[in-house]
């Protein structure tokens, strides 16, 4: 299939759809501005018709945040497209965005922590978001919640009365996780959200998400610089490097089979499935900030041991290529 063609003739069969995707931060150094591009003519799109886990994956800096703040609305786009369901969400007005939108559309964030303040009770959390979205009647509230609490593995009971220091990073976490599936959500944004849980916990918030797709049917995009849970948890992957998406498709085609040199060469690092071990020991990326400005030809020329003088010239384009779309002049699409 085309994604191409497929975005021209219809939306409905995407949940997400964001194509061409950019957003340039202008810096003030002083009194001159220079500009950032944070995340470059991005596309990838989750479907409507199947739950699925979608990994947006690469090292720090390389723009999954900036992703994740624009499909939340927190960030404005410089230019592209970001449609949900079939609709721009970007001209969607606050009250749109609340009445509808934002129920389907929920994040979860790094720290689970940052999430509540200390002064307040978890449940309240809890309470107040159903209260605020209409969710239930008052009379229904607690068993609500008890059964929303119920699919994250805790109960009301457990954490009733309780502050946010009174809980561990694991519970935290899937509290945090319980908070956003308040509004009976189908699409979970989660940033980072294993990055600070003990490494012990990071399968059972990892495993969650899959049993909240199997059994809930919600779709999750899980944000990550953390290939080894990628690779176990994802059903499909978008690899960023510098702002672009360099290879996306089913992960066990993208990371079982990298084409991408840098991807190839992310998988050459990791000897054994490691969930304790992070991008940023597995590869040197020395270097990349100094050309973040440079915008002509491929973004990982400098380190490619295949790059030819077309590489660093030109910007190569996304072709479809067994199964998954690679951003590299060595492959033509089939
Ligand atoms: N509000 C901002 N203002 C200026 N630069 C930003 C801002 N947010 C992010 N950036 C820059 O954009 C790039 C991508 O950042 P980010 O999306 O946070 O990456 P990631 O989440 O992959 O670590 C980085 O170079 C970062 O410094
Ligand atoms: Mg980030």
């Amino acid at each position: 299939m085309n994604p191409g063609k497929a975005r021209a003739t219809s939306n409905s069969s995407m949940l997400l759809d964001i194509e061409s995707l950019t957003k340039i931060f202008n810096l003030r150094q002083g009194l001159a501005t220079t500009q950032l591009i944070a995340v470059d003519q991005a596309n990838f799109s989750l479907k409507s018709d199947q739950p699925e886990i979608f990994a947006l994956a690469g090292e720090s800096g390389s723009g999954k945040t900036t992703v994740a703040r624009m499909i939340l609305g927190l960030t404005e786009p410089t230019s592209g497209r970001l449609r949900y369901r079939g609709k721009d969400i970007t001209q969607l007005s606050r009250r749109e965005k609340k009445s509808w939108y934002f129920r389907e559309v929920q994040p979860i964030f790094q720290n689970p922590f940052a999430t509540f303040s200390p002064l307040k009770r978890i449940e309240t959390y809890l309470f107040e978001t159903a209260v605020n979205y209409q969710i239930v009647d008052k009379c229904q509230l607690q068993p609500y919640v008890d059964q929303v609490l119920s699919s994250v593995g805790l109960s009301l009971a457990e954490i009733s009365g309780r502050y946010p220091n009174e809980l561990s990073g694991g519970q935290a976490q899937r509290v945090s996780v319980a908070r956003a599936l308040i509004t009976n959500p189908t699409l979970l944004i989660a940033d980072e959200p294993v990055s600070m849980v003990d490494a012990s916990l990071r399968m059972s918030i990892v495993n969650l998400f899959r049993e909240l797709r199997d059994q809930k049917g919600v779709s999750v995009l899980y944000i990550t610089h953390d290939l080894a849970t990628a690779y176990y948890a994802a059903d499909r992957i978008a690899v960023m490097l510098r702002g672009w998406i360099i290879e996306s498709g089913p992960v066990e085609k993208v990371l079982g089979n990298p084409l991408h040199p840098y991807t190839q060469d992310l998988k050459k690092s990791i000897p054994t499935p490691n969930p304790d071990k992070k991008w940023g020991d597995l590869i040197s990326l020395e270097g990349f900030d100094s050309e973040a400005l440079t915008n002509v030809g491929c973004k990982y020329a400098s380190r490619c041991a295949e790059a030819t003088d077309m590489c660093r010239q030109q910007t190569p384009e996304s072709v479809e290529k067994d199964g998954r779309q690679v951003k590299c002049f060595l492959y033509e699409a089939t």
